[in-house]
Formats: C-alpha cells, sequence, structure tokens
C-alpha cells in the first residue's frame, strides 16, 4: 500500500491537468451514510426513488421529509480528514480541477473553496415559480414560501435522477477531461452517470485513474492504481507524500 500511495502522489505530482472527483464515500467517515450502502435506504426508499422531479411531483411531502432528514443528519457531522486532505490537495496541486457529486457541502467546510458541486447544494432551495435559488438550512415543507416572490413549492436545488446537469459546471468538467492526465476518484460506486464515466474518459486518453475505494470487490474502471481502503486514511497519506515531493 504505501508503494502504491506513493506511486500515486508521483502521477499527480507529474501531472499537468488533473482532476479529483469525489462521492458519497468521502463524507461516510463523517457518518454520512453513503447512498449504495447498509443504511442507503430511508424508510426503504432508494435514492432513485426520491430523487426525481416525478416523484416530487407526486409526493412533495415525502420528498422534503426525506430531504429535511438528510440535512438534519449532516447537520449533526463534520468534515473528516479525507476532506481536509483534498484541500490541501489543491493547495499542493492548483491545476487540480475538483469535482464533487456530494451535495454536503462538506468539501467548501474543510477549506477546499473552488470545488465544483455537479449534484448541486442541500442547503439551497429553488423556487419552482420565480426559479430564485436561495440558502436555506431550516425544515422546509411544501407550502413554505419563496423568500423572493411568496409562492410555493420550494424544491432543494439538486440535481435528480432524469435532469440536466447545470451547464456551467460540466462546461468545465467536459473542457478539463480532454486534457486530463490523472484522475483521482475517491469514494463513489460508478453507477451514476456522468460522473461514472469521467475515469473512462481519462484512462480512453492515456490519463491515470487512481482510484480510492473501501469496497475490495470495487474495480469498474481497470483502473491503473487501486487504493483499497479508507478515504480519511489514503488520502492524508497521499498528501504527506505530495508535501515530500514539493
Ligand atoms: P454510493 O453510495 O453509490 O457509493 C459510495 C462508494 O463509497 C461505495 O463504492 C463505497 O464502497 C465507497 N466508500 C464507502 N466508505 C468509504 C470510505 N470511508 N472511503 C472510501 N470509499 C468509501 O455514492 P456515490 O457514488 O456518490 O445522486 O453515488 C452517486 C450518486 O448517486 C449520488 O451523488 C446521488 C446518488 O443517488 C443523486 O442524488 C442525483
Amino acid at each position: 500500500m504505501k508503494d502504491l500511495i506513493a506511486t500515486a502522489a508521483r502521477i499527480l505530482h507529474h501531472a499537468r491537468h488533473p482532476i479529483f472527483l469525489s462521492g458519497a464515500g468521502i463524507s461516510a467517515e463523517s457518518g454520512i451514510p453513503t447512498f449504495r450502502g447498509s443504511e442507503g435506504l430511508w424508510k426503504n426508499y432508494r435514492a432513485e426513488e426520491l430523487a426525481t422531479p416525478e416523484a416530487f411531483a407526486r409526493d412533495p411531502h415525502l420528498v422534503w421529509q426525506w430531504y429535511n432528514w438528510r440535512k438534519e443528519r449532516i447537520a449533526q457531522c463534520k468534515p473528516n480528514p479525507a476532506h481536509y486532505a483534498a484541500a490541501e490537495l489543491k493547495k499542493l496541486l492548483p491545476e487540480l480541477l475538483c469535482v464533487t457529486q456530494n451535495v454536503d457541502g462538506f468539501h467548501a467546510l474543510a477549506g477546499l473553496s473552488e470545488v465544483l458541486e455537479m449534484h448541486g447544494n442541500i442547503y439551497r432551495t429553488r423556487c419552482l415559480s420565480c426559479k430564485t435559488v436561495t440558502e436555506n438550512r431550516t425544515e422546509i415543507t411544501p407550502t413554505t414560501p419563496c423568500p423572493a416572490c411568496g409562492k410555493v413549492p420550494l424544491r432543494p436545488d439538486v440535481v435528480w435522477f432524469g435532469e440536466i446537469l447545470p451547464r456551467q459546471v460540466m462546461d468545465v468538467i467536459y473542457a478539463r477531461l480532454q486534457i486530463a492526465d490523472a484522475i483521482l476518484v475517491v469514494g463513489t460506486s460508478g453507477t451514476v452517470y456522468p460522473a461514472a464515466g469521467f475515469a473512462v474518459e481519462v484512462r480512453r486518453r492515456r490519463g491515470t485513474v487512481i482510484e480510492i475505494n473501501t469496497d475490495a470487490a470495487h474495480r469498474p474502471y481497470a483502473d491503473d492504481i487501486y487504493l483499497h481502503g479508507k478515504a480519511g486514511e489514503i488520502l492524508p497519506a497521499i498528501v504527506d507524500e505530495l508535501r515530500r515531493l514539493s
């Protein structure tokens, strides 16, 4: 493992256009359940059954209950060493393009301000009428009025299954994927597109794929470097190695 970590650090150190991509696994050590882990179900619903425009149209109360529960759970947790290591990584590698699928805002809380939240942020709402996006940490219901226009309902400012991802964010990511020579993928099952395709794209262009994941059986990208273990242990070790190289 030590050698693999050193190799990963060397590759990142020499990469000219590296990408960092995180998923729910990076927040697992903070106590936030992953989507496809053992605690991934809420009241027996899978994310795919609740995080859709159809689910919201059918039962906005249920969908808001789920988001309120998740917001409360996240509010009780805090960033872990993996989030802080990611922020350090960006300082050591200014060219690193940081992307997350997570909506918990923990990367920013840990000091990584330049992170593209490709699935949005759970602490923002968007008005279905006037489209105003507002930061909102309180409990929301379908009758909570929009602070801008007073109409209802508000929805979470997140990307749901079947929806288009934010154009500006995706333009930046796709531009980088054209030239990326390395990608570090942390704590994602690689089941939800388009994020699941990023590593494949980097590899297709002969870039190196480095993955950190606790699942021993998880090798979806025929990756070059698979670091099997906890992000909160492995990412700080990569940062230590990078400091030695800098
Ligand atoms: P998943 O729950 O699908 O996958 C989490 C991954 O993290 C799994 O592969 C775990 O093995 C791994 N993991 C767990 N603990 C870890 C740790 N301590 N260190 C490293 N790895 C660990 O979560 P995502 O891949 O992020 O989308 O899910 C992708 C998207 O599906 C989410 O953004 C969300 C979800 O439905 C939407 O809601 C649109």
